[in-house]
């Protein structure tokens, strides 16, 4: 057991000291943030996370995880500081690594002895070398520094951890990387060693694959519309080669989060500082971008005119099973909704809470697929949760003043649609609308 100290109780800290705790060591998480700390300590996540709270309240039983807000107490006696402090999207698309500095500055201030630092934040390449210097320069003690990526999914966070495809761990020398896989030893995954530049752009370049997947298959899917194809039958048919694989590749309103649109910026941004000018990168935020200004497309072609109709919006965050809507291609399609003057009344199963702090009054909030979609004019799908996928496409029929389903993520199929007698519209199999 080792006495860790986690820094930065967002997303990725708080899943790493829940799941650094549940595979047996003590641990420690320091925030700034009062009120957020008094809640965990009472044992509730701030975040929603399908089973976090269940393993938070345990292991403060256990008492091998505490919160607190002292520095002191956190990093004291740490033998590895782990750093997960966000380093969100600046005005030209870099990453703001200001959070970063003022958690290193802490740990420089508050170490009491040589310690291990792993750097669990998303950072430009070179960033841990920085980082580095500049704790050595400030601390009594010295440090060495560990880049540690997380390829955690929001909603499947304590599966990526406890099953990790592989535990990325870049050092500049053998026994801090050694020292690392020690503490994750008991979670006996795939250990990939490699040094620090490379761990950190492993990070990015895996973000940008998967977003290049999504918009390949959603340029794909226009291409489709052309050429009366239907898109989710040509992404089967090439994922069924394992060299491509299947995953990825559903075509939708695009991808949002709080992850791929600012790392794939991030990314652009990493490669023209070295002048290196990363064309496929654009081309792959362009058409993420363009995603929705298809299917508003779709919405003007139809109506002509949107004023005073009633259009429903099922599902509001960036993907199903979480309530996080950071990116959420939603928003922006509601944003253009309320400016062609339509009344959007929008429902998700999480997400609503978030969506009242961005969109207010705005437009109106329902409580269930049925009471969105009752007497609308039109129903706007974008995120697929259960909830939503399951509802017989007939309900549609039945509840709504005109059946027309504009689904950004084809979560029906188009014989139902037909047979239901609703006017479909989706990504990449209009033909048969
Ligand atoms: C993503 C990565 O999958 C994680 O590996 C990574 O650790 C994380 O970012 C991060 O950097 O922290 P996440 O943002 O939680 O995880 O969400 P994903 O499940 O990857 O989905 C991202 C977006 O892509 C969603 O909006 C989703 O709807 C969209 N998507 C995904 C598609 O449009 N099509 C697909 O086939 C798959």
């Amino acid at each position: 057991m080792k006495k860790i100290t986690v820094v930065g109780t967002g997303y990725v800290g708080l899943v790493t000291g829940v799941a650094l705790a549940e595979i047996g060591h003590h641990v420690v998480c320091l925030d700034k943030d009062v009120e957020k700390v008094e809640l965990m300590c009472s044992g509730i996540s701030p975040i929603y996370e399908a089973g976090l709270e269940g393993y938070l309240a345990h292991h403060l039983r256990t008492e091998r995880l505490e919160f607190t807000t002292d520095p002191a107490v956190a990093i004291d006696g740490a033998e590895l500081v782990f750093i997960a402090v966000g380093t969100p999207e600046l005005a030209d698309g870099s990453a703001d690594l200001s959070y970063l500095r003022e958690a290193c500055m802490t740990v420089a201030e508050y170490l009491s002895g040589p310690a291990t630092i792993v750097i669990k934040s998303t950072v430009p390449v070179g960033t841990n070398d920085l980082i580095e210097q500049l704790i050595n320069e400030h601390a009594l003690y010295p440090i060495s520094v560990v880049s540690n990526p997380e390829f955690l999914r929001e909603g499947q966070a304590l599966y990526d951890t406890f099953q990790a495809e592989r535990i990325v761990i870049g050092s500049e020398n053998k026994a801090t990387g050694e020292l690392l896989q020690e503490v994750y030893a008991p979670l006996a995954r795939p250990v990939f060693h490699t040094d620090r530049r490379s761990a950190e752009l492993i990070k990015y370049a895996s973000n940008a694959f998967l977003a290049t997947k999504i918009s390949f298959i959603n340029e794909m899917a226009a291409l489709c519309d052309q050429l009366g194809a239907n898109v989710d039958d040509v992404a089967w048919g090439m994922g069924m080669d394992t060299r491509i694989g299947h995953s990825f590749l559903k075509a939708g309103a695009g991808y949002g989060g709080s992850c791929f649109p600012k790392d794939t910026k991030a990314l652009v941004q990493i490669a023209k500082e070295v002048e290196h000018d990363f064309q496929l990168m654009k081309a792959v935020i362009d058409i993420n971008d363009f995603q929705r200004h298809r299917i508003l497309k779709w919405m003007k072609d139809h109506y002509t005119n949107m004023r005073g109709l009633r259009i429903a919006v099922l599902g509001l965050s960036f993907k199903p099973n979480t309530d996080d809507i950071r990116e959420a291609p939603s928003l922006k399609l509601i944003e253009a909704l309320i400016e062609c003057g339509a009344d959007v009344v929008a429902y998700d199963p999480a997400a609503i809470p978030n969506a009242k702090e961005v969109l207010a009054e705005r437009i109106c909030y329902a409580y269930s697929v049925e009471e969105a979609i009752e007497k609308a004019d039109g129903c706007l799908i974008m995120t697929e949760w259960n909830e939503i996928k399951e509802t017989p496409i007939e309900v549609y029929h039945y509840l709504m003043e005109h059946a027309v389903v504009f689904d950004g993520r084809n979560c029906y199929s188009l014989e139902d649609a037909k047979r239901a007698g609703v006017m479909y519209y989706s990504v990449g199999r209009n033909y048969a609308s």
